[in-house]
């Protein structure tokens, strides 16, 4: 199949299962989800999965439970929110499964599949979309700074630059610098930069992470995903060092007797065992 054929994006109907099952164990390898719950996922009320396909192959899902609001603080590892049971009748869409074939003919694809998520949201008048998402560079820098510290790390070149969660960026260091580690450890070093070149480098630089990386890619309506916060043994992945990254899209079209903000998301998974304020 060619690079210029369309990619197309739809919701999944049962007879996907055995090409669902293919491209998890691609993406994987032995931590792909049996069939019997890739199965359940396509079958259970509450469950969402959305396909992207150049032709008749399959090159990126994602799925997502419905739950409602209140549940969400309760359940905090990956493992709880992929086996519990959703809630048909909620108004979040929890992200439990995002994969996607590697190489130049899918790349991007993994984009494509979440933000038709974002657009689900939207299409079923749903109040949010949350997920934990990976990161999967942190380990190489995992000496330099926390989980929190490294989601907001961005890079132009070899400058390393830090947003923080309003926006505002700072010079952190050069990536050749021989103290780097050092510098990213103290945030009193870092450098707030001239409001005309922070400008421009809040349009230019780009996450270090190469998750966060495709994360600020994804966009619905004109609006990208916000990161939340750290959860600690979200699962176990050697490359995030167990880390998961909490992110949100709250829908701008519904309004809601009451929406759960991003601070109140905070405070209310700061206060289980999971979370850290970035
Ligand atoms: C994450 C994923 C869905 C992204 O898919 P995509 O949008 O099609 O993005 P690409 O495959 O083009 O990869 C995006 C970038 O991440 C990089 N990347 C992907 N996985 C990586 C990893 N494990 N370690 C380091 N870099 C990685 C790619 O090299 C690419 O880098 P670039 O921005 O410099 O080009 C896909 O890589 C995947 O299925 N990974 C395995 C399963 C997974 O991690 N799912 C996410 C669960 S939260």
């Amino acid at each position: 199949m060619s690079l210029s054929s369309p990619l197309f994006v739809r919701m999944a109907a049962r007879s996907d299962l055995e090409g669902l099952a293919r491209l998890e164990l691609d993406a994987w390898g032995h931590r792909a989800a049996p069939l019997a719950q890739l199965q359940r996922r396509l079958e259970e009320p509450g469950f969402e999965t959305v396909i992207v396909s150049r032709g008749d192959e399959i090159i990126a899902f994602a799925q997502a439970a419905r739950l409602t609001l209140e549940s969400l603080a309760l359940k905090s590892t990956w493992t709880d929110m992929a086996a519990g049971r959703p809630n048909p009748g909620g108004t979040l869409l929890y992200g439990i499964n995002l994969s996607a074939r590697t190489g130049p003919a899918a790349s991007g694809a993994g984009r494509v599949a979440l933000d038709a998520l974002l657009a689900l949201v939207v299409h079923r008048q749903l109040v949010m979309f949350v997920a934990g998402g990976r990161l999967p560079g942190f380990r190489a820098w995992s000496h330099c700074c926390s989980a929190a510290v490294y989601a907001r790390l961005h890079a132009i070149g070899d400058e390393i630059y830090h947003v923080d969660a309003d926006g505002v960026v700072r010079l952190v260091g050069g990536r050749s610098l021989a103290n780097l580690a050092e510098r990213i450890a103290t945030p009193a070093s870092w450098s707030f930069l001239p409001e005309r070149k922070e400008q421009r480098v809040r349009l230019e630089c780009e996450p270090v992470d190469p998750f966060v990386r495709m994360l600020s890619a994804a966009r619905c309506c004109g609006l990208g995903v916000q990161l939340v916060g750290i959860l600690p043994d979200y699962y176990m992945d050697p490359e995030s060092l167990d880390n998961g990254l909490l992110y949100a899209w709250t829908n701008p079209f519904v309004v809601a007797d009451r929406k759960l903000t991003l601070q109140e998301m905070s405070v209310r998974v700061a206060s289980g065992r999971m979370f850290y304020p970035i």
